[in-house]
């Protein structure tokens, strides 16, 4: 007897009418026609389910503080440094606390269950790594986080960047950043991915470093984060985030680049709705997307993810942590509108996220986690374009969240017509 069978599910990678059974926290078979009774059953009818949404850039210390102290006029990348400096002698434990743990339940209903999140510790006080420590530990049973020491304000060029980031470290934080584009100069930025990645490989810990986040084609820290990545034999477990002069570098260097990058076992992660609106700001006309060159990296095997960074904070005001906006935004940006660049896009938010941050059983196959997401639309392609009701969120085998399924209803002379936005719509009437 099992706990729940999903019927008639549609999954990521094409396979229709399959039931997934689960018994206990974990999926015990995934297959057609299950010959299994349940105490519990949920009708997928053709519909997408999904390992859960994973993003894997975001920055939970600040989300949802819009307008604290004050909004960001410009709308700039350095306006939102300068803001999130003017707000760090007022915050405290309580309030990040309270702010992230909002955002969670948010991400919990767009069944969003894994989250790389960055804390910054350039605050002497190490505010941030407490509360979303004590988060990080409250959410284990609904949402895998993990914590990546940001020295938001240089880990060279802010005094006490290198003693507050070993003690985050010691405190429990799980991964190294950094902030490369952000020192001083070119050559301190090379200095302080070399004494990163140094420091990774010496506690055994992974790398995910904000990198080249300007429009600056001749920023070149993503080669020596690959290099080295390489040189510490460090493949799997770095990531570069942003990479956004990549954009505009020169198309010969960038042939070299990227095999490199693929060669290192770099990961990168893009965020499209912030590289969209902060990236190519001192441009007239052409603006330049700044978004990185997602389709020649996914097309050189470099595992891509797409990241949502901000909600609702000095950086990025909009958002509800939805990671079906960010692969529509990418999808846009990156013209990733080919088929099979669509369900890229839909990877992008899923399994390369939950490879980058190592998340352990995770996926649709027997003997896995009994996480798993029943979307309202028939696959991957129109989860996008619906950004689609997440119908159930089931994490460890029990119902999470759920929604009602979104419909309107059209009143003609004829009658009432029922609309989902789905293609079957077009046939209706
Ligand atoms: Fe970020």
């Amino acid at each position: 007897m099992l706990d729940l069978i999903i019927r008639g599910a549609t999954l990521p990678d094409g396979r229709q009418n399959i039931d997934i059974g689960i018994e206990n926290t974990r999926i015990a078979a995934v297959e057609p026609n299950l010959q299994a009774e349940a105490t519990a059953t949920i009708d997928a009818t053709g519909r997408l389910v999904t390992p859960p949404f994973v993003d894997a850039h975001i920055h939970l210390d600040s989300t949802l503080s819009l307008g604290q102290p004050r909004m960001n006029l410009s709308g700039t990348l350095l306006e939102g440094i300068e803001i999130w400096g003017e707000l760090k002698p007022d915050l405290t434990i309580g309030a990040i606390y309270q702010r992230a743990k909002n955002l969670c339940l948010w991400s919990m209903a767009r069944g969003t269950l894994g989250i790389r999140s960055h804390v910054d510790v350039c605050d002497d006080r190490l505010l941030a790594v407490q509360a979303l420590l004590k988060l990080r530990e409250e959410m284990k049973p609904y949402i895998d986080i993990q914590l990546v020491a940001f020295p938001q304000d240089g880990y060279l060029r802010y005094g006490n960047s290198e003693a507050n980031l070993q003690r985050a470290l010691d405190m429990g934080v799980d991964v190294i950043g950094g902030i490369p584009h952000f020192e001083r100069t070119m050559d301190d930025g090379r200095l302080s991915v070399q004494a990163l990645v140094r420091l990774a490989a010496e506690r055994g810990l992974m790398v995910d470093m904000h990198c080249d986040e300007s429009d600056d084609p001749l920023s070149r820290h993503i080669e020596t984060l690959a290099a080295e990545t390489a040189r510490h034999g460090m493949g799997g477990r770095v990531t570069g985030s942003h990479l956004t002069s990549m954009h505009s570098m020169d198309n010969y260097y960038v042939s070299k680049l990227i095999p490199l990058i693929a060669s290192s076992g770099v990961h990168a992660i893009a965020n499209p709705l912030i590289n969209i609106t902060l990236q190519g700001r001192h441009d007239t006309y052409p603006k330049r997307r700044g978004m990185t060159r997602v389709k020649e990296l996914m097309a050189a095997g470099i595992t891509t993810a797409f990241g949502h960074d901000d909600v609702m904070d000095p950086w990025y005001t909009l958002g509800s942590h939805d990671m079906l906006e960010v692969a529509s935004m990418g999808l846009h940006v990156g013209q990733l509108t080919g088929l099979e660049e669509i369900k890229s896009c839909f990877a992008a938010v899923t399994a390369n996220p939950a490879k980058i941050m190592g998340l352990q059983n995770y996926g649709i196959a027997p003997g896995n986690h009994a996480d798993l997401v029943v979307l309202q639309a028939p696959d991957a392609f129109d989860a996008i374009r619906l950004r689609a009701e997440r119908l159930y969120v089931i994490r460890r085998g029990k119902i999470l969240a759920q929604a009602a399924p979104r419909a309107s209803q059209v009143h003609l002379p004829g009658g009432t017509a029922t609309v989902d936005f789905t293609r079957t719509d077009l046939t209706a009437f």
